[in-house]
């Protein structure tokens, strides 16, 4: 009998790009949070940690790098994944495996097309503040930007629902991550989807309290 397609040894080969380069972005989205909850403290501290990033180059384009590189390896990989997944279901029984298949592993492709455009949206507002700040100029003054991003509700809105995907992005990825490190047997299986899910709502909720502090006038 011959092996299905996802023990081939090509495939482990992008399973394994793909955790690698999935727990690079979860590393970096858990360091972002951190940060961006300087937000809580005033404008001083956020400003201050956004100056400092800014007057360190060498770390900001090192960090680019890693991201840009992590972030089109971890996508072209999940696209090669999912079309061989599709072609080895359309060729046998699925109906077990989709039995057991939980509602963010189904959804993997389609939250990690939301957070994509959720990022582009992201650097487009944050980064090169091209989009939803009404042309206003910020300068140095990332707190008063945040403030202004997030007073529109739509906005605030849309980073609470992409936050809630990435959630459960993030919950099945770090699962799968276990899995391909061959981590996830019988014994751990239980306590590793813990873990994961518990990290998946430690990032949405650590974003989702700055638009919901600014929606709420606690950060103003
Ligand atoms: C409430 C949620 C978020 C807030 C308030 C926020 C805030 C910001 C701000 C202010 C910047 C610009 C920093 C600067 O130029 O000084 C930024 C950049 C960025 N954010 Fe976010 N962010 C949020 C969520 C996210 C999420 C969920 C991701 C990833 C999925 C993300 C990825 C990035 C990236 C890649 C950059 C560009 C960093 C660079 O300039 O190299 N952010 N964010």
């Amino acid at each position: 009998m011959s092996a299905c397609s996802c023990c081939q040894p090509a495939s482990i080969g992008k399973k394994i790009v793909m955790a690698l380069s999935g727990l690079v972005l979860a590393g970096f989205v858990l360091g972002h949070m951190s940060g961006n909850l300087l937000m809580f403290k005033g404008a001083g501290a956020i400003n201050g940690y956004a100056a400092w990033l800014h007057a360190n180059p060498g770390l900001l384009w090192s960090t680019r790098a890693v991201l840009i590189l992590s972030t089109v390896a971890h996508i072209w990989t999940g696209v090669l994944l999912t079309l061989e997944n599709r072609a080895a279901r359309a060729g046998g029984p699925a109906v077990e495996a989709t039995r057991r298949a939980t509602l963010s592993s189904r959804t993997m492709p389609y939250s990690g097309v939301v957070i994509l455009v959720f990022l582009v949206f992201h650097l487009l507002h944050y980064t090169f503040r091209t989009v939803a700040l009404g042309g206003q100029e910020f300068g140095e003054n990332v707190y008063a930007m945040v403030v202004a991003g997030f007073s529109q509700p739509a906005v605030a809105g849309f980073y609470i629902i992409s936050m809630i995907l990435l959630c459960l992005h993030l919950s099945h990825g770090i699962s799968s991550v276990f899995q391909t490190l061959g981590l996830r047997n019988e014994r751990w299986r239980c306590r590793l989807d813990i873990v994961a899910t518990a990290y998946g709502w430690l990032i949405a909720l650590g974003f989702i309290s700055i638009p919901l502090a600014v929606l709420l006038g606690c950060i103003k």
